[in-house]
């Protein structure tokens, strides 16, 4: 089965897709993107994905190229010509084409690029023992609400994880630990979920705004109030959340065990009705 790219209106092979040397995305990281999942053919959450493309798009200028239906319509396009079932959608938006100059002549085109590959459900080995983290000085601009190209700090904070034999790194700013190289924080304590507040610092995760609306429908507490890097070892849990991890259990930050060392009943709960959730 193809994986399958659209680049400016035209559908083609992934392996066939090409955008400008010239491009701003290229050149300067001048972007944006979202990545959202199909489940059964279906894509998870596809509004609050586009929304926040909008949003991303808006807050750096680039005028979004077309409207939410013909989105949509592309989209499963994308993912009828690839007959992929389980599938991760990427969506990347940059300025557009122009000789390199930090501000472009004039108005350009939006580049737009969509690809389909397929994605199998994460490994369940994974979410039975529960993952290590370790925890990282974030060296992030400061506006990582915007889901910007530009990932950096964010490739450098896995990639130190992965040396470390973690799966993620968490970002500390100034003693509050903030969001995950890819995904966002929740901890838990004494059966409450306590998650960084949104704002300027972190990317409002899709998966976590279902997270905590799933725990709410199951009569857990929800706390949106910053996390300080000392309350990761006092937690009974945490989780991840991310569009490709789904709901994490995390067993150990930087080597110490969080409560059991192993997934605890409310991580386990949040797993299960998120797999309901995403049928
Ligand atoms: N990243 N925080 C950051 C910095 C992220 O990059 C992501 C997701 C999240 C979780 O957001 P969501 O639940 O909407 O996926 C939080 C995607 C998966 C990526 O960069 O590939």
């Amino acid at each position: 089965m193809p994986e399958i790219a659209f680049v400016n209106d035209v559908f083609m092979p992934l392996s066939e897709a090409r955008v400008s040397v010239e491009d701003r995305g290229f050149q300067f990281g001048d972007g944006i993107y979202e990545l959202l999942r199909v489940y059964a053919g279906v894509p998870f959450h596809l509004t609050e994905h586009l929304g926040r493309l909008e949003q991303s798009a808006r807050a750096i200028g680039i005028p979004v190229p077309y409207s939410r239906d013909r989105w949509a319509a592309v989209i499963s396009e994308a993912v009828s010509r690839s007959g992929f079932q389980e599938a991760k959608v990427y969506i990347q938006v940059t300025r557009g084409v122009a000789p390199r100059d930090h501000v472009p002549a004039g108005a350009l085109t939006p580049t737009v690029v969509i690809t389909v590959r397929a994605m199998a459900p994460p490994a369940a080995e994974l979410y039975a023992r529960g993952a290590d983290v370790v925890t990282v000085s974030d060296s992030r601009w400061a506006r990582c609400n915007i889901k910007s190209i530009g990932l950096l700090a964010n490739v450098l904070a896995k990639q130190q994880a992965r040396d470390a034999g973690a799966v993620e790194a968490l970002f500390v700013r100034d003693g509050y630990v903030l969001e995950g190289a890819t995904s966002n924080l929740i901890i838990i304590k004494s059966r409450c979920l306590v998650t960084p507040p949104e704002g300027p610092l972190l990317l409002s995760g899709v998966t976590r705004k279902v997270v905590l609306g799933l725990a709410q429908e199951a009569g857990v507490a929800v706390k949106e109030q910053p996390v300080a890097e000392d309350e990761l070892y006092g937690a009974d849990e945490i989780v991840l959340t991310g569009t490709t991890i789904e709901v994490l259990p995390i067993a150990r930050v930087n080597g110490r065990p969080v409560g059991s060392g192993a997934p605890g009943p409310v991580a386990r709960l949040l797993m299960a009705r998120f797999r309901e959730a995403r049928g």
